[in-house]
């Protein structure tokens, strides 16, 4: 499953065409990325920046948020949806004080462990934070995935899911893994798309099995009724 090109392709791509100014990019502050990533699990990035600031802002550290009441954190998220993430971020802060002296850990494996926190982001804040090896695996880097190699089959049940998390931690480069991370975000979200994928502005359309036998639309399949 290796394939050093594959990376590559994204990282070449995501140094010249991706987002290089989002408000929680040129940080490693784990606390900062942390944050952006729970804001921007079930939220779309221009909805999120403004609550991302005014929160950063009220809450500079994982310290103030820890101290903080549940209704301050609460009031803070309001807008934002889905409200059991802000219950679980305020439940990480205090967990990251108290056993972690207020350092987020850089092992994903323990971050994992945290409220909120499942594998894929665990994996994200470890890699923008610290470069670390480590695969994400959200639904837009599922639909790259399975276009890119013509996977058949949900991506959300367990046999797809398993292989697309060994395909995930083999294409994983070397070096640059903030860049190859944040590409394969960038290109999820706003080539690789859903309804129209924009295949004439993708790094990958030269070997995406998906375009080279018309099934973009099919692919990833949808869930079974
Ligand atoms: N979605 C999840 N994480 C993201 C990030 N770091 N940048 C943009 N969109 C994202």
């Amino acid at each position: 499953l290796a394939d050093p090109e594959f990376s590559a392709d994204v990282i070449r791509w995501q140094k010249q065409h991706g987002r290089h100014a989002l408000p929680w990019q040129n940080t490693t502050d784990p606390y900062r990325i942390w944050l952006s990533e729970i804001m921007l699990q079930q939220t779309q990035v221009t909805a999120v920046i403004p609550y991302y600031l005014r929160f950063l802002e009220r809450f500079p550290d994982v310290a103030s948020l820890a101290q903080a009441s549940s209704e301050e954190v609460m009031s803070h998220w309001s807008g934002l949806g889905y409200y059991s993430r802000a219950r679980n971020l305020h439940r990480c802060a205090q967990r990251v004080c108290a056993e972690y002296g207020g350092v987020f850990p850089a092992d994903p494996d323990k971050l994992a462990d945290l409220p909120g926190i499942g594998r894929s982001t665990a994996a994200a804040i470890s890699a923008f934070s610290h470069g670390t090896r480590a695969a994400i695996l959200d639904g837009n880097v599922k639909r790259v995935f399975c276009r890119v190699f013509g996977i058949d089959g949900f991506p959300g049940s367990k046999p797809v899911e398993d292989a697309l998390w060994r395909r995930a931690e083999a294409l994983l480069p070397e070096r640059d893994m903030q860049a190859y991370t944040q590409g394969l975000m960038d290109l999820g979200a706003t080539v690789c798309t859903r309804g129209r994928p924009a295949c004439e502005r993708c790094p990958l359309a030269h070997r995406c099995i998906a375009r080279q036998t018309g099934r973009t639309a099919e692919l990833p399949a949808r869930k079974p009724k």
